[in-house]
């Protein structure tokens, strides 16, 4: 098989070209990717040299049909992924995540690939009540309230819509939180990991209450590739792991107890515009009907990342400087 895998120097893009080359060592790794902020190849350095790397613009059709050319499956995870970002700087996310999605199903159509795996999030379907225990299906109405989700949930239209009109075989994905190696450190997990082993305060958004599902990046990469051998067609499946319900805060203060340190490491500031209170996934589509189940809990997730984030302190630190040092100032300093 030969995959195009476009984002593939981010964070969950990487992880996947790593585990798609150990599981199916005898298949042909397309990484495209424009190295924006987050994407960085240091990610694949492991790697380098079992894949084709094309640094390039999901958005220029030229680039596109290049890399696509000769590709049977199409993974698409490249995105503009911060909802903090997309909040202070909203049309970058319409142009990569929409047009660029666009871009790619006109390629796929073009080149007749037999596969177009798209990678969304949950976030696409709004916000569920603190107080209620619903879990959306893959039924459940599309209501993003983000400019981040609202981009998103443009490009899975039109990923449905190029199923239905031009009978694209495409697949759908939509994931909860992940956390794991590589994860840019201004989401939540790493730049809570890295802010404490450089002895400063995490920011946690006030009052620390919203709910998210935390899934380790791998059993993403295990959901997709159930997908990918035997999902339907046309069809959406639903990703995510199967931990009690967690506050942020105590999500935060399990991070503080593995890495040894106590509360007087929150710091409380000011919470995010339109912050989405909660998101719950019923998964149980993709494990009837794929056999897929996470592998990995929220506690040895954690433990996980710590342990990754102490080890590979050069790569954040090379991360966490220049234009990210100018992004954390104006994103925390008045909050
Ligand atoms: P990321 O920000 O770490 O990586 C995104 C990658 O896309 C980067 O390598 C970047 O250089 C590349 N990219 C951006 N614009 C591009 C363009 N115009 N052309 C080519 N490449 C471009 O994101 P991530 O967290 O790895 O997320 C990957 C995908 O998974 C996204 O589609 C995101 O919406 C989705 N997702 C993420 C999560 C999560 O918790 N991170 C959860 C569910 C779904
Ligand atoms: O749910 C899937 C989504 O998860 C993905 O689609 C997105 O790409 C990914 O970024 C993530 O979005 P969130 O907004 O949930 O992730 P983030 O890490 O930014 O925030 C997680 C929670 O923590 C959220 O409730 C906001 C809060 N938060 C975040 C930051 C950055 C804080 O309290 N303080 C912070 O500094």
């Amino acid at each position: 098989m030969k995959l195009l895998i476009t984002g593939g120097a981010g964070f969950i893009g990487s992880n996947f070209v790593r585990y798609w080359l150990e599981k199916h060592p005898g298949d042909s790794l397309v990484v495209l990717d424009k190295l924006a902020y987050a994407g960085n190849l240091e990610n694949l350095a492991e790697v380098a040299d079992k894949i084709k790397f094309i640094r390039g613009d999901i958005c220029e059709p030229l680039e596109v049909l290049k890399a696509m050319e000769g590709c049977d499956t199409v993974v698409h995870f490249a995105a503009e992924s911060h909802v903090d970002r997309s909040i202070k700087d909203p049309g970058v996310f319409v142009r990569t995540n929409v047009l660029g999605t666009l871009v790619l199903l006109q390629s796929a159509v073009t080149c007749g690939v037999k596969r177009f795996h798209h990678v969304s999030t949950d976030e696409v379907f709004g916000q569920i009540d603190l107080s209620s225990s619903e879990r959306w299906t893959e039924e459940s109405p599309y209501n993003p309230r983000s400019p981040y989700s609202a981009s998103k949930a443009g490009s899975d239209h039109l990923v449905r819509a190029y199923y239905q009109t031009y009978g694209l075989p495409v697949t759908i994905s939509n994931c909860a939180n992940n956390i794991g190696p590589y994860m840019f450190p201004e989401k939540l997990v790493p730049l809570a990991i890295t802010n404490v082993l450089e002895g400063k305060k995490i920011p946690v958004y006030k009052p620390g209450n919203q709910v998210r599902e935390w899934l380790y990046v791998e059993d993403h990469c295990s959901g997709i590739e159930a997908i990918l051998e035997k999902g339907k067609t046309g069809q959406t499946y639903f990703i995510g792991p199967d931990n009690p319900e967690y506050s942020n805060l105590e999500v935060i203060n399990k991070l503080l107890k593995i890495m040894g340190k106590g509360e007087e490491f929150i710091d409380f500031v000011g919470d995010r515009p339109g912050h989405d209170q909660k998101y719950a996934l019923d998964h149980s589509k993709i494990s009837k009907e794929l056999g897929w189940q996470p592998r990995y809990g929220l506690e040895e997730s954690l433990r996980k990342c710590v342990a990754w984030y102490e080890a590979n302190r050069e790569w954040w630190q090379k991360v966490k400087s220049g234009e990210y040092l100018d992004y954390y100032e104006k994103q925390y300093a008045k909050r």
